[in-house]
């Protein structure tokens, strides 16, 4: 057997219990073993405790606590935006590699202190930019590479939030304030951003960005609402009604027992129709949408600039049916158009249009029961990869905070209405 190496969870929610903690322990080549967690609910990590085969006397409510040894090899950090350096610090100072959950941290200040932590102990932090090793991802920079499409020059990109994510997670959610967490170009998009340094193949140098909140907010709340969905007129017909996203959408879904992101407006297990109800009636995921204290932009615009002269434009916008992301790369000598969950059409000038589908790539590499198109995944291979042999990883701490600084940049100028250099 290969050697295994034991792992520690900080924050047992959506992305350190369900993303990575699952997968690791039901990892066929055993790779992995969960050896202790922590999250200030106990109720978060209770379950997985139990199935994992965690001793409660490594289950821990106090971070304090937790990280006053080194309790693993290595230690997932799935906490909340604002928490993760000081603990990533903490951690390498007692000798840990990281896995770290993005965005890395929305200040400057705190990306340059950990990058300097990092280089200080030598340890790997990986940040968990999984849309890297997501196949149909690493298919587009393969083809950028092989010359297909002749030298890129621009790309158009879209990061379509779809109207329910961003009512659950910016309105109503963990996301709706820039000053909590992050502002929404670097919560939503610091993965467009670091894939848009990856596909263009240099260090971007410029932004200019436009964007605001004009939707989710007072002055767009129907005539006669209510300020919670149980008690409004439109519960049954209003797209973005807690009804619709919580009940109607999870039917559609096939009534899943625990699955996001129902099973964030109810953490009791199984989800089911009334206990839903129950949940959206008293939580503030049962909040109007035009009535709720979030702050972060529904749509934002960036223009890019990247050192070897190719431009990218990103949108993002919360008003769309789906949730893919879809591009358009534009090259010297053809185009390739990507939609994350269709296909990928390579469009040589004067030559037939060849198509490949994305559900192809994920299911050749038996990926389809995993999260990010099989990034989240194929994360934990690289992180296994990086910390037993020191392989390379793609999304090691340095270039991740390139993104971020990208993302900062961004918001500086939608703000400010000015161009902002990166560096
Ligand atoms: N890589 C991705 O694509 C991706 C996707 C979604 C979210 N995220 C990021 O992952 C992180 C976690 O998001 P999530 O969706 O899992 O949120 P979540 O709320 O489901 O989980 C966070 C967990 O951390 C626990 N926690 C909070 N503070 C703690 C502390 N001081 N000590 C111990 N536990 C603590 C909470 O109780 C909760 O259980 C966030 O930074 C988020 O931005 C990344």
């Amino acid at each position: 057997m290969a050697k295994q190496l034991t792992v520690s969870i900080l924050g047992c929610g959506s992305r350190g219990a369900y993303a990575y903690g699952g997968p690791m322990n039901r990892d066929v080549d055993k790779r992995y073993k969960i050896v202790s967690i922590c999250d200030i609910i106990p109720s978060r990590y209770e379950r997985f405790a139990k199935s994992w085969g965690v001793a409660p006397e490594n289950c821990f409510t106090d971070e304090n606590e937790f990280l006053k040894e080194k309790r693993s090899d290595i230690l997932v950090i799935a906490t909340q935006d604002r928490d993760h350096v000081r603990q990533a610090i903490k951690a390498l100072d007692l000798g840990y590699d990281i896995l770290l959950e993005k965005p890395i941290s929305p200040d400057k200040q705190e990306l340059l202190d950990l990058l300097e932590a990092q280089k200080r102990t030598g340890k790997t932090v990986m940040v968990c930019h999984v849309l890297r090793y997501a196949p149909a991802f690493t298919k587009i920079k393969e083809l950028l590479d092989s010359g297909v499409i002749g030298k890129l020059l621009t790309v158009e990109w879209i990061e379509q939030v779809a109207y329910w994510h961003q009512a659950h997670s910016f309105v109503r959610g963990n996301w709706r304030s820039s000053t909590e967490t992050s502002p929404m170009i670097m919560a939503k998009c610091c993965h467009d951003l670091d894939l848009m340094q990856y596909y263009a193949g240099a260090k971007c140098s410029e932004v200019y960005s436009v964007g605001g909140l004009d939707f989710f907010n007072r002055a767009n709340q129907p005539e006669g609402a209510a300020d919670r969905c149980f008690e409004c007129k439109y519960n049954e017909t209003c797209p973005y009604s807690a009804e619709n996203i919580y009940i109607t959408r999870w039917k559609e879904a096939g009534c899943p027992n625990d699955n996001w992101p129902f099973n964030i407006c109810c953490r009791e297990v199984p989800n089911t129709e009334e206990n839903l109800r129950a949940s959206y009636k008293e939580n503030q995921y049962g909040r109007c949408v035009f009535a709720c204290d979030n702050d972060v932009v529904d749509n934002q615009k960036v223009m890019m600039k990247f050192e070897n002269g190719v431009s990218i434009c990103l949108t993002m916008t919360a008003f769309t049916h789906g949730g893919a992301r879809i591009g358009t790369f534009h090259g010297t000598l053809g185009e390739i158009e990507f939609n994350a969950d269709e296909d990928i059409k390579i469009k040589v000038f004067g030559k037939p249009v060849e198509s490949i589908k994305v559900s192809d790539i994920v299911k050749e590499k038996m990926l389809n029961s995993f999260g990010h198109g099989g990034g989240d995944y194929m994360l934990l291979t690289s992180l296994y990869d990086a910390v037993t042999s020191g392989a390379a990883s793609e999304t090691a701490l340095e270039g991740s905070v390139e993104s971020h600084l990208m993302a900062l940049a961004a918001e500086e100028s939608r703000v400010t209405g000015k161009v902002v250099k990166v560096h």
